[in-house]
């Protein structure tokens, strides 16, 4: 297997961890043996459990001895809950390591420079784009910019309404596009709204298979405004914890969210606009459904834009078909 078709495995394993390693960041690595062939691979465990590294080197065995290591992120040197990966490699008789991005954490940077003062060959940035792009994207915001990645998401009529004159808009998209929702919910920490939505759509606000059961991990639900949430209200039951937040400002929000690190604005227009006003959206996935609603409830409200010249700009970075709709990927141009 080339190196780079071993990072791309290593991609897949970080992505199905994600949402599961926080506040430790999603991590995929693959083992290859001294013949080039995959002799293991791994993601980062829940907090506490072993990395990326020592999952693929456990699944390895001896066959790590005098082979590569194909890891998403450079490998840490440092004693935090789990041992220093680099050591484990080193003990695994590893021969080189390949790894994507290095580790912006000055506390647990290092690993490369240690592994080639043991003979180890290194080569940094096989598929860097793609990993910062991908599974580290949110993880590599906080780390840089200490606040959490915010991606707001909405559906939306291909007219840029995000409901009927009526209030509802349950479901503008189709099952399809809806299953991709959650499973950004089950690798999110975060999913905010406000009142208003909870009011007119009662959501749960849960991360869910096809099936309807709960996936194992839930983000935090969070609600934001001045009015009292009924105790009856979806958002309040069982199926995961929920934060309240009695404000209006989206910095105070971004303030208590403070610990987390993926974050998916799903409010209505009014939280959608108030956060893209105050400049704190990072990412915003537009998932729209071949559909005309009409009507006066756009899919985002005032944003500050007195004139053309003033249009917040974004550029696309993805555009997905999913089932009979379009998912759009943007960022800040
Ligand atoms: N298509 C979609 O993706 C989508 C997603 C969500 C909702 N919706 C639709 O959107 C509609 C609800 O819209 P909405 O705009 O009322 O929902 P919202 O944005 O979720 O909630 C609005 C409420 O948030 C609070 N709020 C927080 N920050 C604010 C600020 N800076 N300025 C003003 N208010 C702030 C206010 O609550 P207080 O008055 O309590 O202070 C306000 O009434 C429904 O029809 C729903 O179906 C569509």
């Amino acid at each position: 297997m080339t190196p780079a078709a071993a990072m791309r495995l290593a991609i897949e394993q970080a992505e199905q961890v994600k949402g599961s390693t926080y506040p430790n960041p999603p991590v995929g690595a693959v083992i290859l043996d001294s013949d080039g062939q995959i002799a293991g691979v791994g993601g980062t465990q829940p907090v506490g459990g072993p990395h990326a590294e020592v999952m693929a080197l456990q699944a390895a065995g001896d066959r790590a001895k005098g082979g590569t290591a194909v890891v998403t992120l450079e490998p840490c040197n440092h004693h935090g809950r789990t041992p220093p990966c680099v050591d484990a490699l080193l003990a695994a008789g590893i021969s080189s390591v390949t790894y994507a991005v290095p580790d912006p954490n000055a506390e647990a940077a290092g690993g490369a420079q240690r592994l080639v003062d043991a003979g180890v060959t290194v080569s940094p940035g096989l598929l860097a784009d793609e990993v910062e792009k991908g599974p580290l994207r949110e993880w590599l915001h906080k780390q840089r910019t200490g606040l959490p990645h915010v991606t707001w998401k909405f559906a939306t009529s291909v007219d840029g309404r995000s409901a009927a004159a009526d209030g509802s808009s349950q479901w503008i998209t189709s099952e399809a596009a809806r299953a991709d929702v959650h499973r950004k919910r089950a690798a999110a920490d975060a999913i905010v709204v406000g009142t208003g939505t909870v009011f007119v759509d009662d959501p749960t606000l849960t991360a869910r298979r096809p099936d309807g059961t709960l996936t194992d991990h839930q983000p935090l639900r969070v609600v934001v405004g001045m009015r009292e949430v009924s105790l009856d209200a979806n958002v309040l039951n069982d199926d995961s914890h929920t934060m309240l937040i009695r404000t209006h400002d989206p910095h105070e929000v971004m303030r208590s969210l403070g610990d987390r690190t993926d974050v998916l604005l799903e409010g209505g227009p009014t939280l959608a606009g108030a956060f893209l006003r105050a400049g704190v959206v990072n990412r915003i996935l537009a998932y729209v459904a071949p559909m005309l609603l009409g009507g006066p409830i756009t899919a985002v409200d005032d944003i500050g834009v007195p004139s053309i010249v003033h249009a917040q700009r974004w550029r696309f970075d993805g555009i997905t078909a999913i089932g009979p709709d379009v998912r759009l990927s943007l960022v800040p141009n």
